[in-house]
């Protein structure tokens, strides 16, 4: 009973920071994010009745005990759900550097959800799947459609209705995200931890549930309007006050290092200089860079020349979750990309 599946991460443009559920990891926002076609998982799930307990591989090698009991527990809803009692080997393979906001548990549990539930022989929708990927982690569920996609937060207490909606195909509105890279190590808070302490901690909570949900409207409008402007901005500006409320958090951190500032002001300059470029940021040091692709040179010669970055991937909007074997599962909006 095996499977392979692929997924990639997503940026999101209007943040998912916080939660009402952590067991069903329910959010408090919804939030919206483009799938990214350069940074992706791929992994395969192997469950075997000769197995006695699960096993979990990490980019070719075992992994610590801690990340093997999170991939464990994880299964152990598959396998409930599926009525299910056989052990697993798992095997990853991580096209992005892991835990360095690059959104690795996006394209990670995405990819673990969907070859997961393949494996065990669950014939599920899209719709399903992106419940089953998020409650291995939040970001998770919008990574299995491609190109813009909202995580609808839902209300219901059993997270019946907090799932994933593709919006747009990313070839209906090319943009360019330039993914900078000042630091590749794993940060000291993760984002499950960031998050909790922020909804628990920082008296600034409040102001971020009531823009996020506003600028929420305003993206979904910009993307409407294919405004490129206006999703950059607004972009940026939600970005800025998720960070602002890990600072009132006690005791308080901040993701952002010096070499995060250089990049923000490189990108303010490039503004001012006339070049349109809007950056957001998530748990980590690292910089996303949205810009048109017609500027992704330009842009690109500019940042180069700040003295902390260390590498620039340019990325496009990308596909959802495929399978090895070809068979596509979402994408109903994206069926050209599936793919890539
Ligand atoms: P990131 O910015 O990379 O998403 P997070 O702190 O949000 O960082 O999540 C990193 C965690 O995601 C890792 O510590 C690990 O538990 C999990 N993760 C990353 N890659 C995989 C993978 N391929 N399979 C399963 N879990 C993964
Ligand atoms: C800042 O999805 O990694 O990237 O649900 O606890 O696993 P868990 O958190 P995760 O958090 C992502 C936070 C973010 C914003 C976003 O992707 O929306």
């Amino acid at each position: 009973m095996k499977a392979t599946a692929k997924a990639h991460t997503n940026i999101a443009l209007i943040k998912y920071w916080g939660k009402r559920n952590d067991r069903l990891i329910l959010p408090t926002n919804s939030s919206l994010s483009v799938t990214l076609d350069r940074f992706y998982t791929v992994t395969t799930v192997d469950f075997d009745k000769e197995r006695t307990e699960d096993v979990f591989y990490l980019n070719g090698e075992l992994a610590p005990e801690k990340e093997t009991k999170k991939v464990s527990t994880y299964l152990n809803k598959v396998r409930e759900f599926a009525g299910v009692e056989l052990f697993a080997s798992v095997f990853s393979e991580n096209h992005v550097p892991t835990a360095a906001g690059f959104a690795s548990s996006a394209s990670g549990y995405a990819a673990l959800s969907a070859a997961s539930t393949k494996a065990i022989g669950l014939n599920l929708t899209p719709r399903e799947l992106s419940q089953f990927a998020r409650i291995g982690s939040g970001s998770a569920c919008r990574s299995i459609y491609g190109g813009y996609v909202e995580w609808q937060m839902g209300e219901k207490n059993d997270g019946s209705d907090s799932y994933a909606v593709p919006l747009l195909d990313g070839k209906e509105f090319p943009i360019a995200v330039l993914s900078v890279m000042v630091n590749a190590s794993e940060k000291k808070v993760l984002s499950r931890e960031g998050m909790k302490r922020t909804v628990e901690t920082s008296p600034f909570y409040q102001g971020w549930l009531e823009s996020a949900e506003k600028e929420l409207v305003e993206m979904k409008h910009a993307l409407t309007l294919r405004d490129f402007t206006r999703l950059g901005t607004i972009a940026e500006k939600n970005a800025l006050k998720m960070h602002a409320t890990t600072l009132g958090a006690d005791p308080p951190f901040l993701y952002w290092q010096s070499g995060t500032l250089q990049v923000m002001d490189a990108v303010e300059n490039l503004r001012s200089k006339g070049l349109e470029a809007y950056f957001t940021i998530d748990a980590g040091p690292n910089v996303k860079v949205l810009c048109q692709p017609s500027d992704v040179e330009k842009i690109t010669a500019q940042l180069k020349e700040v003295p902390s970055v260390q590498h620039i991937y340019p990325c496009q909007p990308g596909p959802g979750v495929t399978y090895l074997d070809g068979v596509h599962i979402a994408d109903v909006n994206n069926r050209g990309d599936l793919d890539g």
